[in-house]
């Protein structure tokens, strides 16, 4: 097979920045996809229906004219998240969902939920809304090893909530286990998870191979090869519960390349494509398209895309680095050959 062609897929999960970062990096994902969720953990973060109008116009204005993709909003949710600011946000037409950072757990999440309890008012507002939370599903705690975090949070988190909440729609954002798979995979569809093309590509040797490589650190970080093999078996296998979500992430050369790395992957220079470099791994297409572009959709209750994105088999070379603002972005697949390339947009 030398030729793909899907629907226009949309990016479920895209940490954009700000200005004058963001001017750097959002065409990259404007090219590939329709529609991106934007995460709020800009420092100050996104708490507010009106920061997030704002943060919204500052990435329409760093688009083309003619660009038609669009960004979709989420509130960061804080111990002191008001119910009135759930219910603006659930009847505004730019803000589609609540990100729950538990504080600590990862980049610009400090000031992040605390303890669950301090939302559950909010979980109350939203579940009639049907205002889907987003999760960054994993545990905190020094004693907590970082291979159980997502077990530990599924066991003192996500079940709890589930039950509490059984008619909310939840979403698991890039899950790195077959642990969250499973969990995912014996619920019912108000629980969705997103998977990221990093943990679709590499596994932890990646960021130990000739010595310490912080542009493979993420998180959650990468795990077993056993454990992207689960991943890679879940988004190829057609459960309707999985969908892209690239968790692109940049983060200056520099920041990446300190004594205390930030976690981050930039993959959105050629997200679909290394999609398709993993799908190609598992050997199916089958259910390529319903993973890139028709299972977000629904879980969503938004229309799919219709324009299409072609695909066609040609070897390239992703580029050692990317102007970022002045400084340098090294993006994910860095001077390394991939076989898909995006051709046309029709
Ligand atoms: O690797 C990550 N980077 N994981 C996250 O959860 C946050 C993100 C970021 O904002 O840099
Ligand atoms: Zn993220």
């Amino acid at each position: 097979m030398n030729r793909l062609s899907i629907i226009k897929p949309d990016d479920w999960h895209l940490h954009l920045r700000d200005s004058p970062y963001m001017e750097s990096v959002v065409a990259d994902s404007a090219r590939q996809f329709s529609r991106a969720i934007v995460m709020p953990n800009l420092n100050p973060p996104v708490r507010s229906c009106d920061e997030a109008y704002a943060y919204r116009q500052r990435i329409l204005s760093a688009l083309a004219d003619e660009c038609q993709f669009q960004p979709l909003m989420t509130l960061y949710l804080t111990d002191n998240t008001s119910r009135e600011e759930i219910v603006k946000a659930s009847k505004s037409d730019f803000v589609f969902a609540a990100k729950l950072y538990p504080a600590g757990a990862t980049t610009n999440s400090d000031a992040g939920v605390t303890d669950v309890a301090n939302i559950y008012a909010v979980l109350e507002t939203m579940q009639p809304h049907s205002f889907p939370l987003l999760v960054h599903g994993e545990a905190t705690g020094e004693e907590i090893d970082v291979f159980d975090r997502e077990k530990v949070f599924i066991d003192r988190t996500l079940n709890p909530v589930r039950s509490d909440f059984p008619v909310l729609p939840i979403l698991w954002e890039a899950i790195s286990m077959p642990y969250a798979v499973d969990y995912v995979e014996s619920q019912d569809d108000w629980l969705g998870a997103t998977i990221t093309p990093h943990h679709l590509l590499i596994n932890r040797n990646a960021m130990f191979a000739g010595g310490f490589h912080p542009h493979h650190y993420c998180l959650p970080v990468a795990k077993r090869e056993e454990h992207r093999l689960a991943l890679l078996k879940a988004a190829s296998g057609g459960s309707t519960h999985f969908f892209a979500g690239t968790d692109s992430a940049p983060h200056a050369r520099h920041a990446k390349e300190s004594a205390c790395g930030c976690a981050g992957i930039y993959s959105a220079l050629c997200a679909i494509e290394l999609y398709a470099e993993a799908f190609e791994l598992a050997g199916d297409f089958t259910h390529f398209e319903a993973f890139m572009s028709l299972n977000g959709p629904a879980f969503y209750q938004l229309p799919v895309n219709s324009m299409r994105v072609n695909l066609e088999r040609i070897e390239w070379t992703v580029p050692d680095t990317l102007p970022f603002a002045g400084e340098e972005l090294v993006p994910f697949k860095a001077g390394e050959v991939l076989q898909w390339k995006v051709v046309t947009d029709d």
